[in-house]
């Protein structure tokens, strides 16, 4: 009787031991290559998710839309079918939280320093706020970087967009963009690209280099301008109910793995874009054009206006507070010789 019992207690332990050492599932789901910033970063965050929780994670990272496309993947998140996610700014807007848009206007970011400035910071902060009404926590925003324009085409001039039909990610703010340059903007999903550029479903593209090159758009594009006229970047996010639940040890743990992968993937992004730039320049296979300042302006001119238009969609205060930050910027990178004599004069 004794020996059953202690059989018995063997069978329990080693049951449930077999049932805590059941992984906890991260189904990482995103759209791009594995070797783009946001691929490499995933990656990243599988390798230091699953050592910190010392195996208690496991992070299954599908690439490439094998999961879900586009629009499918935040509706996949929110059903709970995947747990993690890394969508571009401009993906948010169809789920209701058109805020995130503000990433898209055109000629809004100067540089990367007020771009991670106004991501960092309280724009940040409130745009995270509304995914939280949609059961999604926000985790970390990530660089892709600034766009290029491409088409089978020079694209110089803003004439030059007369009658494109330019695809674009499901935003407002870049289908204005693109009427604005006289262009017939496309919604399409990332997946489907390649294909619609080869079969002339649209005729011309925007995205940073990293993404352009891996997905091989090159072979389907003879011109690119190199205009970095708009951002692409992703907030890296998560079902809210999942990560509610998950043991605070575990959360704290993810929390920190997240960290480390969020600055690995800065770090590297500009690169990639550069390596890609690169590569395309090897393929020969598409005429590269950097904008003349000239151009630049004429583009500026046809494209600011876009931020006026999208105050009441977004919130002019967020508008404003890149504007701010810029401002606060450039005053920290002045010279300070020439912000004694700039405050000197405004002392007068
Ligand atoms: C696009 O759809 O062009 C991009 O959002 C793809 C991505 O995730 O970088």
């Amino acid at each position: 009787m004794k020996s059953l019992s202690a059989l018995c207690s063997i069978l329990l332990l080693s049951l449930s031991l077999s049932v805590s050492a059941d992984p906890i599932i991260i189904k990482f789901s995103h759209v791009v290559a594995p070797d783009t910033p946001k691929g490499r970063a995933a990656e990243k965050f599988k390798q230091l998710a699953e050592e910190l929780t010392k195996g208690r994670v496991k992070v299954e990272v599908y690439p490439n839309s094998q999961l879900y496309k586009d629009r499918e993947e935040l509706e996949a998140l929110q059903l709970g079918s995947v747990q993690m996610l890394a969508p571009s700014m401009a993906k948010f807007g169809p789920m209701g939280v058109r805020e995130f848009e503000l990433f898209d206007l055109p000629f809004l970011f100067p540089n990367s320093t007020v771009l991670h400035r106004v991501m960092d910071g309280e724009v940040g902060s409130k745009l995270f706020a509304k995914l939280d009404t949609k059961g999604v926590t926000g985790l970390a925003f990530w660089d892709n970087g600034f766009k290029q324009m491409s088409a089978n085409r020079p694209l110089h001039n803003v004439g030059d967009f007369k009658g494109l039909k330019m695809r674009i990610q499901s935003s407002k703010v870049l289908e204005a963009q693109m009427r604005a340059l006289g262009a017939i903007p496309q919604v399409m999903a990332f997946s489907e690209v390649y294909t619609g550029l080869q079969q002339g479903v649209v005729d011309g593209t925007e995205n940073p280099v990293s993404n352009f090159y891996t997905q091989k758009m090159n072979e389907v594009q003879k011109d690119m301008t190199i205009s970095n006229h708009g951002y692409l970047g992703y907030a890296v996010v998560t079902n809210k109910k999942f990560w509610d639940g998950l043991p605070a040890d575990i959360r704290s743990e993810l929390t920190e793995a997240m960290k480390e992968a969020t600055e690995y993937e800065r770090s590297i992004a500009q690169k990639d874009n550069d390596d890609a730039l690169e590569k395309v320049r090897a393929a020969k296979t598409t005429t590269i054009y950097v904008l003349s300042d000239a151009e630049r302006a004429a583009w500026r001119k046809a494209l600011v206006p876009v931020h006026a238009e999208f105050e009441n969609v977004i919130g002019k205060d967020l508008i404003q507070s890149v504007y701010d930050v810029e401002a606060q910027v450039a005053k920290e990178q002045q010279k300070p010789a020439e912000r004694k004599k700039h405050d000197g004069k405004k002392k007068k």
